[in-house]
């Protein structure tokens, strides 16, 4: 680890002061917000009590923080800044990219079986909606990038019209070989929506390059900014011919109350629908901002690292299984491990329990997941290393972890 990122991942773990007390290991769920993302929540939401929030200062302040989150989403998702539009969450931009796409019964979705229920439901409601044959390609954790795209070769094919899949599986960890996924789907015929959840913040993302048509992603989990706010990507070309799933007058060119009305096209806005929080964009603006500061290249890295460890260190104690990517290109910051033979929501909890480490278990995945952060450290992961030790020593966690998964597992 280079020192000024050494440097910088210390001035995050130390303005992160949810890490003082926790080992805080769940961005993939939300992640632990710095005092400066907290601070400029407080800001605006000081101003908008103090002064109002429709006075002029607090709209130019408004239409400024929104103008600055497009401008740094763009600059964060290789994008231009036309491109982006705000959305609610990552699963409302899924939701608008599957839903513009215009499918008939017979027509081909693609998508995996290391999906969240984000981009599997809108999936299957095409087949209910419209009668589309719904393919999943089956992706075991062990697979390298090679065996997913021969996988998708053979799934996507001419009767594809859509590609629906997650860059970074919330189930296993795996970084997909999405560049090479676009090349195929493209080929064919297909329109490819990206479930980005468990990428913002966490891998460095280039629209462009990938050729991508539509990805998604949350200002909550590794942008560690607040909960409430996603951004949506659109490429140019297909803003026009996607059609909004819910409209408002950002979705009309113009309009009358005497039966006039066009249509917006190729406006990225006429996918959003109406007002948002804009403390919530305040934050967000800040936690992007942060991020680029910190540099998505050396994030990636320190992640990465961070799970290597893991694997070395977790991976090596008797009667662990390691569940996650393991090969230089599918390995991310998620961290998989299973103790057969317990059940990973009590093991969730007695990490909590035992030592304050917050961190979640997947039931799809039967595993823990460990989401590694620039704000995490070594240390942290031997505090888990040990308790593993002893679960795995002892077959199973005490009697009093033993309980029912509570809301943050499954
Ligand atoms: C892969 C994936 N997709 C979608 C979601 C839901 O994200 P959001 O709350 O931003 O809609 C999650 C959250 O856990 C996720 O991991």
């Amino acid at each position: 680890m280079a020192t000024d990122h050494a440097a910088r991942w210390a001035w995050m773990r130390e303005h992160t002061p949810a890490t003082k007390r926790y080992v805080y290991l769940n961005a993939g769920f939300c992640g632990a917000r710095t005092i400066e993302v907290s601070d400029a929540m407080k800001r605006r939401i000081d101003l908008e009590m103090e002064i109002g929030p429709t006075t002029k200062e607090s709209m130019d302040d408004r239409a400024d923080l929104t103008k600055r989150l497009r401008i740094a989403t763009a600059q964060m998702m290789g994008a231009d800044v036309d491109e982006i539009a705000i959305t609610g969450n990552t699963t409302e931009g899924v939701n608008i990219g599957v839903n513009g796409v215009a499918l008939q019964a017979g027509d081909r979705v693609v998508t995996t079986n290391i999906e969240h229920g984000g981009g599997m439901i809108p999936a299957y409601w095409t087949r209910r909606k419209y009668g589309t044959e719904v393919t999943i390609v089956p992706i075991e954790h062990g697979n390298g990038s090679g065996e997913m795209v021969e996988r998708f070769d053979q799934a996507i094919d001419d009767k594809t019209k859509l590609v629906i899949l997650s860059e970074i599986s919330y189930a296993t960890g795996q970084t997909l070989p999405l560049a090479e996924i676009v090349r195929l789907a493209h080929a064919r015929g297909a329109t490819v929506v990206v479930d980005g959840a468990q990428t913002g913040g966490h891998i460095p993302i280039d629209a462009h390059a990938l050729g991508v048509d539509v990805y998604a992603i949350p200002a909550h989990k590794w942008l560690c900014g607040p909960e409430g706010l996603g951004m949506l990507y659109v490429r140019r070309d297909r803003i026009a011919d996607l059609d909004p799933v819910k409209v408002s007058g950002r979705a009309a060119a113009s309009y009358d109350f005497a039966g006039h009305f066009e249509a917006k096209q190729g406006d990225v806005t006429k996918f959003e629908v109406s007002t948002n929080s804009t403390p919530v964009v305040a934050g967000t603006l800040q936690a992007v901002e942060q991020y680029l500061e910190s540099g998505p290249d050396a994030v990636w890295d320190r992640v990465r690292e961070l799970t290597h460890y893991g694997e070395d260190r977790i991976g090596g104690i008797a009667g662990v299984e390691l569940t996650g990517g393991r090969t230089d290109s599918t390995r991310s910051g998620l961290f998989f491990f299973s103790v057969p033979g317990v059940d990973p929501a009590f093991i969730t909890g007695y990490l909590q329990g035992e030592a304050h480490v917050v961190c979640r278990s997947v039931k799809q995945a039967g595993s823990v997941r460990l989401s590694m952060h620039v704000y995490n450290t070594e240390a942290e992961v031997e505090t888990v290393a040990e308790l593993i030790a002893k679960v795995a020593k002892d077959g199973n966690v005490p009697e009093q972890y033993r309980v029912a998964a509570g809301p943050v597992e499954g």
